[in-house]
Formats: C-alpha cells, structure tokens, sequence
C-alpha cells in the first residue's frame, strides 16, 4: 500500500459529495484538502462536516497547490466543463457517472487528459464488486460457453420529492432519467462484461412522477455483438423496491448477482473455488434502491485507491472513460430508439439528435 498522501479537492458539495469526503478520510492513501460549490450554505456545512478547506468555485480551488486530483460531484450535464477545467489545469480527476451526456464530449474530455498528461477516472463503482469481478473471470475463462442472454433488472424507486429538490433532477438532458442516472450503473456492468452491443430497442416512460419530465421507466431489448440477447428493465417507479439483478446465462451456466450478492453461481465444469464465490457479498451493503443516498462508501473508497494507484504507477485507472464510451453509446442508443419508436442500431449515427 502506498505512504504517500494524495491531495483531493471535491467539485460539488450534494448529495454524493459525503460519500467521497468518508472514502477519502478513511483511506491511508488520500486526504481530502478542499471541497467547491457556488452554493454558499452547502459549502459551509461541508466544510464544518468535514474539516477542509471550502472555496466558491473550481477556479479558485484550482488556485489551490494541495489539489493535486478533483472529484467531479456536479450534476450530470456540467461534468464537461469541470473536467476540462481541471485536466488543463495539471490535476488528475474522477469524474462520476455518468462522465457525459454525448460521446463527443467524452471524447473531448479523453483528449484533454491524454494532451495534460493526467489520470482521468470514473466512478463507475460497482465494476469492482466481488460477484462482477467473478463474473467476469468466468467469462474470460470460458465457463458459461455460449452466452445466451444477459440481463439487468432495476425495480426501484424515488419519491417526486427527490426530484424536486433540484432542477436539475426534474430534466432529462440534464440527465436525470432513469436510463442515464440510476440505470446506467448497471448498463455498464453489462457492457463491461458482455459488450458490446450491435442493437437496441427501447421504450420509456413516465409512469409515477407526474409534472417532472423524465422517463422513469425504461424497458429495452438488447443484442449484443457476440449473439446474445438481452433485457434491461429499469424503474424508479416501483414501492417497495427489490435488489438489482444481472443475470448471465450461457450453455454451460448461469450467474446471478443480486444487490451486491451472489444469488446463483452454477458451472457444468463445477470447480473447487465455487463454493466460495456463491458466498461473495453479504446482502447488508445498500446498492441504492430505495434512496440516492442509501449507500456505502466502500466502493468509492477502492474506485478512488486505484486511481491513486494509477498515478504513482503511471497504468490507467481501472475505468477509463474510453472504457465507459460504449456504456454511454448504448444509453443514448436506447433514448433514440424510444423516440424512434424503432430498434437502433450501433454505432449511433447522429447523437444529438437523442436529446
Ligand atoms: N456513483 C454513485 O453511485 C452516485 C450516486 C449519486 C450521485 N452520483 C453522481 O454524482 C453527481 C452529483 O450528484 P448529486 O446527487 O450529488 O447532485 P447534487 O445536485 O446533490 O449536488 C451537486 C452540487 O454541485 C454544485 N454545483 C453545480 N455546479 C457547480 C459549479 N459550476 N461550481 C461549483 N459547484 C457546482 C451544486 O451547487 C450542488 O451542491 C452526478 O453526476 C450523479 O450522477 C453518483
């Protein structure tokens, strides 16, 4: 492990910022230094919650020499900016999902790290889960065969309130829809594991929000480049809300994730190790179903070591924004074919037109 410190400034003091603020106390590796937000009273409780330095913008932060990496913590549609900002000005960043609302601008914000010389991750923090880790180690291996399906459900839900408590929440080209925000954690376990996708069709909707423009329903047949077929169904419509699943089935097997724990773990070729991965996860961590803030800080904690990680050893983070781009083309994919009414196929031929 590591001895040196490294000095972290976060961009945004909500709903997400104290997550971060805990992961970067409790690790040995990292301290927090900073915190920015233009809005005055968040700041100043953040700062007495946490002992950092407080600042009203990222320039200023920026001004800051202790900042060596800044946590991007601001809605979904500023990310661009925030992180541009902070790559040009030397600092190494992790962004949260989703990094982008367009592939160009992911693309921009890639360049951008690569010409500063600067890690640039993202939190994308279930990949590191135990029972995906396993999953994935099966795939490469070759223990489910052919696959033949794989799957994420979501039935979750947020109260009308939650949207409202920012207007940000209640617009989906700030990115507040299901498909983009809660959903596209689990779109991304699915490209990382089965990707890439060849086709989509997809349909939304707005079944329990009323008066917030969103889709808070998402239902989307999926084919994959490989041959296999799949379904993603996501809600924050649903009361009371169940764990989410991913569900891989192959000819020689079947995996089954829910929450965080494994629900099924069944091979042909049964091996020694099985009977010790059917016990990864304990069913106690909270995955977000029933609040945004009904969380650990955990996985934040080992996305944010690896990119400390990264940067003394000069390899990439574990997720790199090339690795979330077809994550994201598969999201905006789905919005243009529930506008479309029609499947969409990849690559995507004209994203703006999505939103
Ligand atoms: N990884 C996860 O599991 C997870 C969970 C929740 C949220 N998130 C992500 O975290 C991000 C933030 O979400 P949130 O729920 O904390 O949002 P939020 O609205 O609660 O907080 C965002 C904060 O950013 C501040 N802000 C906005 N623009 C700014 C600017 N230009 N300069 C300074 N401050 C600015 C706002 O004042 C606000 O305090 C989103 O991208 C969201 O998708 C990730």
């Amino acid at each position: 492990m590591s001895e040196k410190r490294i000095g972290f400034g976060l961009l945004g003091a909500g709903l997400i910022a104290p997550f971060h603020a805990k992961a970067l106390q409790a690790s040995e590796q990292t301290e927090l230094v900073a915190v920015a937000d233009m809005n005055a009273e968040r700041l100043e409780k953040f700062t007495a919650d946490f002992g950092c330095a407080g600042y009203a913008s990222l320039d200023e932060m920026l001004a800051d020499p202790a900042v060596e990496a800044v946590n991007v913590l601001t809605p979904n549609h500023l990310h661009r900016d925030a992180v541009l900002g902070a790559a040009r000005a030397g600092r190494h960043v992790l962004v949260e999902k989703p990094p982008s609302m367009l592939l160009a601008e992911l693309d921009e914000m890639a360049a951008a790290g690569r010409e500063a010389g600067v890690h640039i991750g993202v939190v994308l923090q279930c990949r590191t889960r135990q029972a995906i880790q396993a999953m994935r180690d099966a795939i490469r291996e070759g223990r489910f065969g052919k696959i033949y399906h794989a799957d994420t459900y979501m039935k979750w839900f947020r109260s009308s309130d939650y949207y409202r408590t920012d207007a940000w929440r209640m617009s989906r080209r700030s990115g507040a829809g299901v498909t983009i925000q809660q959903a596209f954690h689990y779109i991304d376990l699915l490209q990382y594991l089965v990707g890439p996708v060849s086709k989509v069709h997809g349909r939304m909707n707005n079944l329990a929000h009323p008066g917030i423009e969103i889709e808070d329903t998402l239902l989307a047949f999926v084919d994959y480049a490989n041959g296999a077929q799949g379904v993603v169904q996501a809600l924050t419509a649903l009361w009371p809300v169940t764990d989410i699943r991913i569900e891989i089935n192959g000819e020689n097997g079947t995996a089954i994730m829910a929450g965080e724990r494994i629900e099924t773990w069944k091979f042909r070729d049964e091996r020694p190790e099985d009977d010790e991965i059917r016990q990864y996860g304990s069913g106690a961590v909270s995955t977000g179903a029933t609040g945004a803030a009904d969380l650990g800080f955990h996985d934040h904690q080992v996305v944010i070591e690896d990119l400390v990680s990264a940067i003394e050893s000069g390899r990439d983070p574990m997720i790199t924004l090339e690795s979330v781009r077809p994550t994201l083309e598969w999201a905006l994919a789905m919005y243009q074919s529930a506008k479309d009414g029609a499947p969409v196929a990849l690559p995507l031929e004209d994203e703006e037109a999505v939103w």
